[in-house]
C-alpha cells in the first residue's frame, strides 16, 4: 500500500468531506504509514478507536520540540518550536499552562456570556443586513462574531483585527514558505507582549490582564497563551459558521430542526461530527513503543491522527434508523465525536465554540428565513491551503 501524501488538498467533488486521499486510507486500514512534506514518514490513524486510543494515552507527546514530531510543513524543527504554547507541550508543562485559564471557559462561565453572544449576533447581523441585500457571509458575519467574543474575553482591542486575523491566515496556511510563517508567529508574539505589558500597568477584567499580573508566568508565557487562544479563539469558529451555513442551505428540511429550540445543541454536535475542521489532523509522537491495533508504533515515530475520518467511521455513528454517517442528519446522536479532539489537550474552548454556534445557526436563519446563495455551488470558494478547513467567502442574499 503506498504511503499516503500528508497534507492532501481537498477536491472539488468533495467540498464539506475530509480529503480524498485520507477516505481512501481510511477504507484500506485504521492505519497507515504517510509521507510528510519533509519526505519522512510516520503513522496515519484514520479509525475511530486508533484515533481515540493515541489521543488520551501520554505514550503519545504533543511536544514540537521533539526530535522526530511529525511536521505538515517542510521546516527548521527547532526555530518552530521556539515559544510553544500548551497546546504543543506536555505535562506537567501543559497543566500549569491551560490551569491558568481553566476557570475563564467552564461551562458555567460561557452560559453567563450568552446574552453578550446573542448581543454581538444580533449587531453583526444588524450591520450586515443595513441597507442591503446581499453581503458576503464570510466578511460579514462568520468572521466578526467569534473575534468580536475572543477580544471581549481576552481584552484585544478588536480595531486590531486585520492584524491578527491576517496573521492567523498566514500561520494556519500550508502553502506560505517557512520563514513567512515564523514572521508573522514572532510578530503576533511581539503585539501580545506589548498589549501585556500595558495590561499590567492598568489591568482591566479580562483574561490577559489576569495573566499579565501573575508573577508566576513569564511575558513570554503570557503572550504565548494569549497567541493560541486568540487564534484558535476565531478562526476554527467562524469556519464552523460559513461551512454549516453552506451546507445547510443545501438542505432546507435541516434548516426547519433549528427552529426548534430544543434540537438546537444537538444539530451543532451533528455539525461539529461532520465538518471536523481540523481536517488534517492532530499531530503526536511516540515517546515508547506503543501497540495499536496490532501494529507496533515504534518510540521516535510520528502519528497523524485523523479526527475527521474518525468522525465518520460508520460503526459509532451509524444505525439503521439514521442516514450514513458521511451524511448531515440533525437528529443523529453525534455527542461521541471528536472534532474537538479527545484526552488531556481536548479543546478548552469548546463550551465557547458550543454556545457562539448555537446561538450564531439559530439567530441566523430565523432572522434571514429567505437566505440563499447567489453563486453557482460548484463556485463556492473552499479553503483548501490551510490547516483548520473553511471557506474564503460565502456569497449569500436574503
Ligand atoms: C485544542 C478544535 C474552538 C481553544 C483543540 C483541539 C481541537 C480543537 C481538535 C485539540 C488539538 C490537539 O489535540 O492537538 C476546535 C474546534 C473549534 C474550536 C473544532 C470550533 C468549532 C476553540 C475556541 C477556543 C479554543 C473558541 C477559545 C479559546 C483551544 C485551546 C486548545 C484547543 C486553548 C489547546 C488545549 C490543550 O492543549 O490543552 N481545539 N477548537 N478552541 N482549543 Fe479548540
Amino acid at each position: 500500500v503506498p504511503a499516503v501524501p500528508l497534507p492532501a488538498r481537498h477536491s472539488v467533488g468533495c467540498p464539506f468531506g475530509p480529503p480524498p486521499a485520507y477516505t481512501e486510507a481510511a477504507a484500506t486500514a485504521n492505519l497507515s504509514r504517510a509521507e510528510l512534506p519533509g519526505g519522512e514518514s510516520c503513522w496515519l490513524a484514520t479509525g475511530y478507536a486508533e484515533v481515540r486510543a493515541i489521543l488520551s494515552d501520554r505514550r503519545f507527546s504533543a511536544d514540537l520540540r521533539h526530535p522526530s514530531f511529525p511536521l505538515l510543513i517542510a521546516g527548521s524543527r527547532e526555530r518552530i518550536g521556539e515559544n510553544p504554547n500548551f497546546l504543543n507541550l506536555d505535562d506537567p508543562e501543559h497543566a500549569r499552562l491551560r490551569r491558568m485559564v481553566t476557570g475563564d471557559f467552564l461551562v458555567k462561565r460561557v452560559e453567563a456570556m450568552r446574552p453578550d453572544i446573542q448581543r454581538i449576533v444580533d449587531e453583526a447581523l444588524d450591520g450586515m443586513t443595513a441597507g442591503r441585500a446581499e453581503a458576503d457571509l464570510v466578511a460579514d458575519f462568520a468572521l466578526p462574531v467569534p473575534s468580536l467574543v475572543i477580544c471581549l474575553l481576552l481584552g484585544v482591542p478588536y480595531e486590531d483585527h486585520e492584524f491578527f486575523q491576517g496573521i492567523s491566515r498566514t500561520l494556519l496556511s500550508n502553502t506560505r514558505p517557512f520563514e513567512e510563517l515564523l514572521a508573522a508567529r514572532d510578530e503576533m508574539l511581539e503585539y501580545l507582549e506589548a498589549l501585556t505589558a500595558r495590561k499590567r500597568e492598568e489591568p482591566r477584567d479580562d483574561i490577559l490582564s489576569r495573566l499579565a499580573v501573575r508573577d508566576d508566568l513569564t511575558p513570554r508565557e503570557v503572550a504565548s497563551t494569549g497567541f493560541l487562544l486568540l487564534v484558535a479563539g476565531h478562526e476554527t469558529t467562524a469556519n464552523m459558521i460559513s461551512l454549516s451555513t453552506a451546507l445547510l442551505l443545501d438542505r432546507p428540511e435541516q434548516i426547519a430542526r433549528l427552529a426548534d429550540p430544543a434540537a438546537v445543541p444537538g444539530a451543532v454536535e451533528e455539525l461539529l461530527r461532520l465538518l471536523t475542521i481540523i481536517h488534517t489532523g492532530v499531530l503526536r509522537v511516540a515517546l515508547e513503543d506503543v501497540e495499536l491495533g496490532g501494529t507496533t508504533v515504534r518510540a521516535g515515530e510520528g502519528v497523524v491522527a485523523m479526527l475527521s475520518t474518525a468522525n465518520r467511521d460508520g460503526a459509532v455513528f451509524g444505525g439503521a434508523d439514521r442516514l450514513p454517517a458521511d451524511e448531515l442528519d440533525l437528529d443523529r446522536d453525534a455527542r461521541r465525536h471528536m472534532a474537538f479532539g479527545f484526552g488531556v489537550h481536548q479543546c478548552l474552548g469548546q463550551p465557547l465554540a458550543r454556545a457562539e454556534l448555537q446561538i450564531a445557526l439559530a439567530t441566523l436563519f430565523r432572522r434571514l428565513p429567505g437566505l440563499r446563495l447567489t453563486v453557482p455551488r460548484d463556485e463556492l470558494a473552499f479553503r483548501t491551503d490551510a490547516f483548520i478547513y473553511g471557506m474564503r467567502s460565502l456569497p449569500v442574499a436574503w
